[in-house]
């Protein structure tokens, strides 16, 4: 594919975020998937759980990290289909680590996607509960896949790696810390679900090992790009443009790249990443043009 216009790319973005909003709405419904699993009685029963765990699933986010594995599958973005499911997938586990990110007892956050946080409506152990099922029925999303078994295995490795101790909860972990390792908790907490989406859409896309490794290193470089830039806004940027209480680090004394850095050093270190990115994803097919356009995407949100 030749480079992506921004009207093209435009038009396939909102394509394949319908797909998986879609896709997130129907699992989560009442008469959907997972409801119809459970005896009649037990679901009435949950609703209330189910209820709080559409209230995360489906709010509105970027959906970054489903893009980029759809891109990088080379997806045109159809509703349907395992690219679609598994992008999904990968949404619940970022859903999930948002909730539990925002608990008290982590970042204790009152706003998220301009909505109150989910333990401020659902109260704390709901929220909990909410995180721990959107991380089970991810994995339970992979094993239904319409793709080849080994195929499926290879996701749930990538995932599984990815959201756990050495990836995305390694990396939480290391922030809650107050780690001076600022670069490995942007690799660790952000990198390894952004490098995971892109390793999943090479999978699905059937690429060698080598291939997925890298479209796995340029997604995991996006990650860092993606948290420089929201650290970034965090210490500039209004509540009503990121959806999010805005100031937070500073005032809970959080060691970020700005704290750590400077505003004006972010910017830069932004530009450099940007362009790593782009030279990465520039070298990948099919889904290098997408990619490049993602890069541009998160860049562009630093203003
Ligand atoms: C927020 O991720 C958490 C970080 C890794 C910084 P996003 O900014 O992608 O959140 P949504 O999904 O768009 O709400
Ligand atoms: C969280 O980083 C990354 C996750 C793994 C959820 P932040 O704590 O900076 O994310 P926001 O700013 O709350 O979205
Ligand atoms: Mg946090
Ligand atoms: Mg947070
Ligand atoms: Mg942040």
């Amino acid at each position: 594919m030749a480079a992506a216009t921004d009207t093209e790319f435009a038009a396939w973005a909102a394509s394949a975020r319908a797909g998986v909003d879609g896709f997130l709405e129907d699992w989560w419904s009442p008469a959907g998937p997972w409801s119809r699993e459970l005896d009649r009685q037990v679901a009435s029963h949950l609703e209330g759980l189910r209820s709080a765990i559409t209230y995360s699933a489906c709010a509105p986010g970027k959906r970054i990290r489903p893009l980029v594995l759809l891109a990088a599958a080379g997806d045109e973005g159809g509703t349907a289909g395992a690219a679609v499911q598994a992008a999904a997938a990968l949404e619940c586990i970022h859903a999930y680590s948002l909730v539990h990110d925002d608990l008290p007892a982590m970042d204790d956050d009152d706003l998220r996607r301009g909505r109150p946080t989910s333990h401020r409506v659902h109260g704390e152990a709901t929220a909990i509960l909410v995180g721990d099922a959107l991380q089970a029925e991810a994995f339970a999303m992979l094993a239904t896949l319409d793709a080849p078994a080994h195929a499926i295995a290879d996701l749930v490795r990538v995932l599984a790696r990815a959201a756990g101790a050495g990836g995305m909860v390694g990396g939480q972990q290391l922030d809650v810390e107050g780690s001076p390792h600022v670069a490995d908790v942007h690799r660790l907490k952000t990198g390894a679900l952004l490098g995971a989406a892109a390793r999943m859409g090479s999978v699905l896309a059937g690429h060698d090992p080598a291939t997925q490794e890298l479209h796995g290193h340029c997604g995991s470089e996006l990650g860092t790009l993606f948290q420089l830039v929201d650290d970034l806004l965090d210490a500039v940027a209004s509540s009503d443009r990121t959806g999010k209480s805005a100031g937070t680090d500073e005032r809970r004394g959080r060691r970020t790249a700005v704290s750590t850095h400077g505003v004006a050093e972010v910017r830069s270190a932004v530009e450099r990443q940007h362009a790593r990115c782009r030279r990465l994803a520039q070298d990948l097919h099919p889904g290098g043009p997408r990619l490049a356009v993602i890069c541009d995407v998160v860049r562009d949100r630093a203003g």
